[in-house]
């Protein structure tokens, strides 16, 4: 495993990490045991930054963690997050989506519009109340006394502007159960307003081949004033592998016609499989390389998968010349 140092808050993180909203019971999810046989492994793979959030499979995701590592506390990264909700009709979903995960092949209309209903009952909720009592939550599922990292989730324009969800992260500082904090960005604007924050120490940004925007305009900076960057999406929900079909970039494109297009371009980096090296260890690779990033948080939830990604450490590197293709797609 490489390790890299994520900006100022000095911890050593993996650069393969494991980004876990697809574990525990989803729609799209496999059964809990392989779940955690998964989390094992990776960490023993020297894996040793996870990435969960409260609203992951309705609290499972940090269950599952806190149950594969609790013994592990002390070696392990958890970065949490905060910031969302859900109206009653949206909790009721989620209460309800693992119980319709047999029938799932019968439901397939109604699947096509669950990214939209998902958006519509999501709401912000950026109060010190909700923050504290939702970081309690998450301590509680992950059978710990601390979060190594704090992400607001899903922010507003405006709530970076004013960075008011600052002073109650301090607080949560103060009291132990944070050690550091940062923003998961939506946008590259996002980014640049949260790259403003004092206490600010990493910043969660979409970025893989298909998604290069933050290489140019959120990398340098980054660097400059010791913000870590962790790169979500690294196979674009999928579409970065070898046979991308019925992928979670499709069951979750809110608009087709972008879907298309993303899919084509992904088609188009084909080229990168070569030998023993799949796309999706292309696509990681190419992370890897970057300066200024320290982790790629990849989602997977099955050993396979796990064993997939890990390679991309090993396999035939990136030449030149593809690296100049990939920057041309
Ligand atoms: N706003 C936010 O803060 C936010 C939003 C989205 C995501 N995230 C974080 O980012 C993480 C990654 O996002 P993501 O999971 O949506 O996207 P991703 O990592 O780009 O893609 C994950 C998809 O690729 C598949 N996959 C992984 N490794 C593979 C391999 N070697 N071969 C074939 N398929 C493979 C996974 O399948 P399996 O699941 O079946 O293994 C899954 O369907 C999330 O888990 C979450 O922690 C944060």
């Amino acid at each position: 495993m490489i390790y890299r140092i994520l900006g100022k808050t000095g911890l050593k993180v993996s650069v393969l990490g494991m980004g876990c909203s697809g574990i525990g019971k989803g729609l799209y999810s496999n059964d809990d045991d392989e779940s955690l046989k998964t989390l094992y492994e990776a960490f023993e793979a020297g894996i040793n930054f996870f990435d969960t959030a409260p609203n992951y499979s309705n609290g499972d995701s940090e269950r599952l963690i806190g149950r594969a590592l609790k013994n592990k506390r002390d070696e392990i990264i958890i970065a949490g997050k905060v910031g969302i909700t859900f109206t009653t009709v949206g909790k009721l979903a989620k209460k309800i989506k693992p119980f319709l995960s047999p029938v799932k092949s019968i439901l397939l209309p109604a699947k096509n519009n669950l990214p939209n209903l998902y958006r519509s009952q999501r709401r912000n909720n950026f109060s010190k109340e909700f923050i504290i009592k939702t970081v309690e939550g998450s301590l509680k599922r992950l059978q710990t006394d601390y979060l190594d990292l704090l992400l607001l989730h899903h922010p507003t324009n405006q709530i970076l502007e004013t960075g008011d969800f600052c002073e109650t992260f301090e607080l949560l500082k103060t009291q132990g159960k944070i050690r550091f904090y940062g923003v998961s960005c939506d946008s590259v604007e996002q980014a640049l307003l949260s790259l403003k924050l004092n206490g600010v120490s990493s910043i969660q940004i979409e970025l893989n081949m298909l998604d290069k925007d933050p290489i140019k305009e959120i990398l340098p900076i980054a660097i400059k004033s010791n913000i870590g960057i962790i790169a979500r999406l690294p196979l674009a929900k999928g579409l970065l592998i070898d046979q991308a079909h019925d992928t979670k970039a499709e069951k979750w494109a809110y608009d087709r016609e972008l879907f298309q297009e993303r899919k084509t371009k992904a088609d188009s980096s084909k080229f990168l499989i070569k030998g023993n090296r799949s796309l999706a260890q292309a696509a990681l690779q190419f992370l890897f390389n970057l300066e200024g990033l320290s982790v790629a948080i990849t989602g997977f939830n099955n050993r396979k998968h796990l064993k997939e990604n890990l390679k991309s450490l090993s396999v035939v590197p990136l030449t030149n010349d593809e690296l100049r293709k990939i920057y041309s797609i």
